[in-house]
């Protein structure tokens, strides 16, 4: 049985993956700030557009205002899409009481219920679904992130969409609790940057996709005024310390991040879920 395989809207780095993202996946895209984690979302939700393919997009991090204007830049109509309602973009920054797709409450059960409720709306068919980022829904416990990544994907798998979603990669997600969102998704694809020679430099790896014999090389990538995303090449010698922290400072970050989960213990959500 062969995988239907949804495009992203790069064409090279589909072709990393074998031909797109298995339709229904929920795929983490994660990774420093700036590295181009939102960029890729939406060529993904503009290569859906372009097909006819309805999208949501829920924003954390920026305003509906702000992912309608970086998209103008790439030459992408996000503006079209969002009047004819094939585009919600739910703002979750601003959280305007008048706003019909917004979020009352910055909760994993919110986020399923709006998702839901904008997928009645669109109505039938596949739908594309972007959440950047998941990291906003644990920012204070970093300890949730994986049982608030289970909740999520498992409440919207019996929908008809396929669903990327975000999260600001921190040292202390990743060591201090095991990972979060990597376990549960079905793939992941990491950003990383470094900065040589006094110029930042930005890359991806695939690190896992289900069900596909993806690339595993670093590539790196960039990001082109009027254009977007683009895969350049593949990297052979980036060495450690081109992305990690030095010791001393990774352990001062984890003991300060488990003094503070300690004093707040657990909350109400947490026992929800
Ligand atoms: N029009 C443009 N032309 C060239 N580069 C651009 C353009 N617009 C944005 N960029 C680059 O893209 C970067 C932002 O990428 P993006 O918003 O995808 O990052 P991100 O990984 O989502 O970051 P964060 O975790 O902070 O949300 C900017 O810092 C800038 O370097
Ligand atoms: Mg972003």
């Amino acid at each position: 049985m062969s995988t239907e395989r949804i495009s992203i809207g790069i064409p090279k780095l589909d072709e990393l993956i074998g031909g797109g993202i298995p339709r229904r996946f929920f795929v983490a895209i994660t990774g420093e700030p700036g590295t181009g984690k939102t960029i890729l979302c939406m060529h993904f939700i503009w290569a859906g557009l372009q097909n006819k393919e309805p999208g949501i997009y829920v924003t954390t991090e920026e305003s509906r205002d702000s992912i309608i204007r970086q998209a103008e830049a790439f030459g992408w109509n996000f503006l079209n899409a969002v009047s004819s309602e094939d585009l919600i973009i739910v703002d979750a920054l601003m959280r305007k009481k008048s706003d019909a797709w917004s979020l009352s409450k910055l909760t994993v059960k919110e986020l399923v219920n709006v998702i839901i409720r904008a997928k009645k709306r669109i109505g039938y068919g596949h739908v594309r679904v972007v959440i950047d980022s998941m990291s906003a829904f644990w920012l204070d416990k970093p300890a949730m992130a994986r049982r608030f990544s289970y909740y999520v994907k498992r409440a919207l798998s019996p929908w008809n969409m396929t669903v990327l979603a975000t999260s600001q990669y921190a040292i202390t997600t990743s060591d201090a609790f095991g990972f979060g969102i990597e376990h549960v998704a079905d793939g992941v694809i990491r950003f990383r940057r470094s900065v040589r020679d006094g110029v930042l430099r930005r890359f991806l790896i695939i690190e896992k996709m289900r069900q596909t014999n993806h690339n595993r090389q670093v590539w790196e990538i960039d990001i082109v005024e009027g254009r977007g995303l683009e895969i350049l090449r593949p990297i052979t010698t980036l060495s450690r310390e081109d992305f990690s922290l030095p010791e001393e400072v990774t352990q001062k970050i984890l003991e300060a991040r488990r003094k503070k989960e300690e004093a707040l213990g657990p909350t109400d959500e947490e026992t929800d879920y």
